[in-house]
């Protein structure tokens, strides 16, 4: 059995894809077979990783909408135990090409069945917008981890991201939960940042993870060198705080699987 983690939040630039990419990482180096799903047309996930989007790379594209095996598009990355299924700009067609198809929301869902035995952890990046992409990583996953930027208009729409994980409860019958509120980009010096990461624990208590990204410009250099911070500074403040949040995350794993055991 897997978990399976769509991390998300329709604001750009909040720290998705570096979470993704990063906590893929740290958890792949706790041991633990980990896959990531790119599923943002920018592709932000696949080229931080190192891999090159030529023409002829198999992707989430294919496998969504040309029903190619998606064993066949999963590639390893430089990492042992972290694999990736890419994404690249085709998948921008995605929503319109799938908006006729059967059972369109859950396509995902369906597709990933067939490797979810193989994974302890199977991340999905979604993109930046409240679209079919997301709904379908929502239904695939077991949990949603949503990051936020501590700044000014940190809460900016997040209650219809929170709508729309309702929806998917009520509408659709998939028991998502919250895997936790990811306080991102914190910057401990501004008197701003501290009140904003009060207000969000004060607004969403125990959902908000212990651990806080700060801000460190390692991460925002390591995906030009396609690593993750792990293989780029491991002694960063970067590093030590993804490492800290798979600790978290695994504590949480194994909290709830021996309450379900
Ligand atoms: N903790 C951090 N410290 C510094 N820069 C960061 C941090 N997290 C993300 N960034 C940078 O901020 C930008 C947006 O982050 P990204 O993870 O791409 O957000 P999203 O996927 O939500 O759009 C990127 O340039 C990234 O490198
Ligand atoms: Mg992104």
């Amino acid at each position: 059995m897997s978990r399976v983690i769509a991390i998300t939040n329709q604001k750009g630039g909040v720290g998705k894809t570096t979470t993704a990419i990063n906590l893929g990482a740290a958890l792949a180096v706790s041991d633990v077979k980990v896959l990531l799903v790119d599923a943002d047309p920018q592709g932000n996930t696949t080229s931080g990783l190192g891999i090159q989007k030529t023409p002829g790379l198999a992707t989430i594209y294919d496998v969504l909408v040309d029903d190619k095996d998606i064993e066949d598009a999963i590639c390893p990355t430089s990492m042992e135990g972290l694999d990736l299924l890419p994404a690249d700009k085709n998948l921008i067609g995605v929503n319109l090409e799938i908006v006729g198809a059967d059972q369109r929301e859950s396509i995902l869902r369906r597709k990933l069945e067939k490797v979810r035995n193989k994974y302890e952890f199977i991340l999905i990046d979604c993109p930046p917008a409240l679209d079919l992409l997301t709904l379908n990583a929502l239904m695939a996953a077991d949990s949603a981890l949503v990051p936020i930027q501590c700044e000014f208009f940190a809460l900016e729409g997040v209650s219809e991201l929170m709508d729309t994980i309702e929806r998917i409860r009520e509408s659709f019958g998939h028991p998502i939960k919250i895997e936790g509120i990811l306080l991102t980009m914190f910057d401990d010096r501004t008197n701003l940042a501290r009140q904003v990461a009060a207000d969000l624990r004060e607004f969403f208590g125990g959902e908000v993870f212990k651990t806080v990204i700060p801000r460190n410009i390692r991460l925002a250099e390591a995906p030009s060198h396609g690593k993750s911070i792990l293989a780029y500074d491991p002694g960063s403040r970067g590093s030590e705080a993804y490492v800290q949040l798979a600790k978290e995350v695994l504590t949480n794993e194994h909290k709830r699987s021996a309450q379900a055991g």
